[in-house]
Parts: C-alpha cells; structure tokens; sequence
C-alpha cells in the first residue's frame, strides 16, 4: 500500500499546523493521519488512490455515506441562492418542524454549529431553569471540546482513587475553576447515583448522559438504568439532557430517546443531523426554553442555522424518515451481519469481543465476554485494537482506530461480504504477528 503523497502532506502540514491535524482525534490514525481526496457512495479515496469501505463515516455524521445525490442536489440549490444571511429562512423553520415531529417529547429546539457549542447551550439552559450550577456526568463519556465539560475522561480511575465524585481536567490550559461546577460519576451504576442524589440532589442543575456510552466501548445502559435516572432527575428538579451527537437519527427517527423509550428534558444533536454538514440541535420540553423566550438566556452565533447545512439537514431527513427507503432496517440488519461476521472469526488464539447495537458498535482483541464500564476500558490494551485498525487499512477497511464501526444507510450486503473477506485475511497476517498474537495471549 502506498502511503507517500499522504506522507508527504502530513510532513509540510506538521511545520505549518501544531501536530499537523486539525482534530487532535485524527493525529491517532496509523501508520499515518490519511489525506483524503473524495468519498462515494461507501468508499473512501485518499490522495494516493487506495480505496477503502468507509467504517469511520467522518466519525459519524456520514449516515447517508459520501456524496448522496439528494444530499448534493439540495445543497447545490441552496450554494446559488447564498451561504449564509444573518436572518432567518424558511428552511429553519421546515427543518425545525421535521426534527420535533420525530421527538413527541419535545416542543422546541435550537440550531447550532457542532456538538461542543449545542452541549454549552443546553448546559446553560439546564442551569437557567433550575437556578443551580452543579452539572453531574459520566466518566468514559465525551461531550465535546469545551472547559466545562471536558473533565474526568480517560482518567477517572484515577479520580475515584482519589475520590469519587472530584473531576480531573482532560487538557492543560483548561481554568480549574470549572470543577466545582461538576460530579463526575461511575456510568451504569445505580446506588452510587442514588447516593449522590441524596447528598446533593438540591444543587443538582443537570445530569448529562450519553444513553448509550458510544465513545468508550459502546456499553448499552443497563435495564431500568436510564428511566431510574429520569425519576430521580424529575424527582430533584434536575434537568436530564441526553448527548445524542451520536446516537441521535443513527439508533432510530427518534434516536437513543425513541430507541430506550426514555425522554430526556433536553437532548442535543449533531453528527448525522446534516448527513455530514455541520449542524447541530438542541431540542427540549418548553420549561427548558422558557428562558430564551424571555431573553433572560441568549442564543447566539453568526453561523447558527446556516443554510447550507440547513439544505444538508433537510435533503438527510428526508432520506431517513422516508420509510420506502428503509435506512434504518438496512442499518439494522447490515450491522447485525457485519457483529455476527466479525465474531464468528473470533479464535483460541486471537478472541474477538464486538459489543454495541449494529448502527455502532466497538471491535476488542480480548477473551472477556464484555466490556461492562470505563474501568474494564482503561484495563484493555488498546494498541491491539490499534494494530487491527493499521492492518485493516492496508486491506481496504477503513474504521475509528479505536475499534469503532458507525454503519450507514448506503453500505450494501456486497460491502459486508468484502468487509468480512478482507477481515479474515487481516486477521491470518496478524495471527503471524508475534507483536500481536504476544500482546493478544497476555492476560486482560
Ligand atoms: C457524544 C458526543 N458529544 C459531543 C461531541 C462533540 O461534538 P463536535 O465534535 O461536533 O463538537 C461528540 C464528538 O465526537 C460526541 O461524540
């Protein structure tokens, strides 16, 4: 596999970008970050002409794969008649119409740009409508970039060696002050919230959730787990926001909402709302927007409900609430192929663990029968995943280094067919790897 034009690029853009990506995510990529020259349908095409079905989607957003034509068209119409006004248009309002008709739970919402920006508005309205600050989340879980939320990941064990519920800062740079502000708890655990109501139930503004832990591992939440933590949230007068950047239109119309029969107060969108342009939602209840009718809360932003993704918004949901398409039976049902595929190559010698639901599930090098939390992830040895991840690549599959599969709805059965050729043929070359196979047999 030729990897030199991509080589060349990542070193000129390393003296002129800090790391040379534009996503610390993305500087993960082994052997190299990939320069990518076009997507199609379900493939990906980098600069130095290798092709590769396209698990990552973008980290996502991609649910209609690359360059759908209903997606292009309608974004086409909408370049010739401007990029962006500063007033308001119709199609806000059309798009706004479309989403809330898939949530019953929901009366109103708000755009913004990404996933980081629409968390800090439902934060910020969270805390308007209880009069509190303490926000509670989850350790393992992502919501995004910004200081007050990026706290406790990746290094909680640490935090309940020192205690539990006191949050680290994921960056140097971030203001520690952000901390008081914040519980950071073991995710899937009943008592411990149960407790922490008790003690601080009266301060509590928000829980914020991921409903199904999609970043770290994809642990589904346990039964009862989430409308347990919808009772003690209404109970306390805490707001419960669901972080559906991932799940959201990918698990069902509905999302995770739908999908877990659970409704949150609000519940932020992004990702696949826009089928890959950048758009983000805020959806909740009219008590969570009470405040920003009254000015009392401000949404801002130059860039908000910008048209273009406005046009990539609508063309996408669409597609997906059309039921002659079927998308989400296709995701079903293709995914479901691809878990069953990948776990009946599992051996003795290198066992596989996949774990998630089929729209997006995690891929593990382990003889454990699940990864149950974040302790169980942190435990695991990701550069197993990690050299899977290199060596599918030179076999044309492209994934989330992490082990992550998002599906859409433009793979077809011939993808999965391939897919899972290609990844027995991974899986031999790897077996003949001492690195590997040493790293697979050492005790978990
Ligand atoms: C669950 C979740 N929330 C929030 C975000 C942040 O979204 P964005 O990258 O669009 O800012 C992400 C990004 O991966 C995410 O996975």
């Amino acid at each position: 596999m030729k990897l030199d034009k991509s080589k060349e690029l990542y070193e000129r853009a390393r003296r002129v970008m800090p790391g040379g990506v534009s996503s610390f995510m993305r500087a993960f990529q082994k052997p190299i970050p990939l320069y990518i020259e076009r997507g199609a349908g379900s493939r990906l095409f980098d600069v130095d002409g290798n092709e590769y079905i396209d698990y990552a989607l973008a980290h996502g957003p991609l649910i209609l794969g690359h360059c759908h034509p209903r997606i292009i068209a309608a974004v086409e119409q909408q370049l010739h008649r401007g990029s962006t006004f500063g007033c308001q248009q119709a199609l806000e309002v059309q798009v706004a119409e479309t989403i809330l008709g898939v949530l019953p739970w929901s009366r109103q919402l708000v755009f913004s740009n990404t996933g980081t920006e629409a968390i800090q508005v439902a934060l910020r309205l969270a805390r308007a409508a209880s009069g509190r600050n303490l926000i509670v989340k989850f350790e393992g879980h992502y919501h995004g970039w910004a200081d007050s939320v990026l706290i406790g990941h990746r290094h909680a064990q640490a935090i309940r060696a020192a205690s539990r519920e006191k949050g680290l800062l994921g960056n140097q740079g971030q203001s520690p002050s952000v901390l008081q502000d914040i519980l950071v708890l073991p995710w899937n655990h009943l008592e411990i919230l149960e407790n922490t109501f008790r003690e601080h139930g009266d301060q509590v503004a928000a829980v914020i959730t991921e409903p199904m832990q999609c970043n770290t591992a994809s642990i589904l939440p346990k039964d009862g787990y989430l409308r347990r933590l919808r009772e003690l949230t209404t109970r306390h007068g805490a707001a419960l926001i669901f972080d559906e950047v991932i799940t959201g239109f990918r698990l069902a119309p509905g999302g995770a909402s739908e999908y877990f029969g659970v409704s949150p107060d609000l519940a932020v969108f992004a990702k696949a709302i826009a089928g890959g342009y950048p758009l983000s939602a805020v959806a909740g209840t009219s008590a969570m927007f009470r405040a920003v009718e009254n000015g009392r809360v401000r949404h801002l932003g130059t860039f908000n409900g910008n048209p273009i993704a406005l046009a990539g918004a609508a063309a996408t949901l669409e597609v997906l609430f059309n039921p002659a398409e079927d998308v989400y039976g296709r995701m079903r049902r293709l995914g479901a192929r691809l878990i069953s595929g990948l776990r009946a190559l599992s051996s003795p010698e290198i066992p596989i663990l996949v774990q998630g639901l089929p729209a997006c599930f995690q891929m593990f090098f382990t003889g454990k029968k699940a990864i149950r939390d974040y302790g169980h992830y942190l435990a695991y040895d990701m550069s197993r995943t990690q050299r899977w991840s290199e060596s599918a690549l030179h076999e044309g599959i492209f994934q989330m280094g992490d082990g992550r599969w998002y599906v859409s709805g433009v793979h077809t059965d011939d993808d999965v067919t391939l897919t899972l050729e290609k990844a027995e043929r991974t899986l031999k070359r790897l077996a003949s790897d001492p690195a590997f196979s040493q790293r697979v047999a050492s005790r978990d």
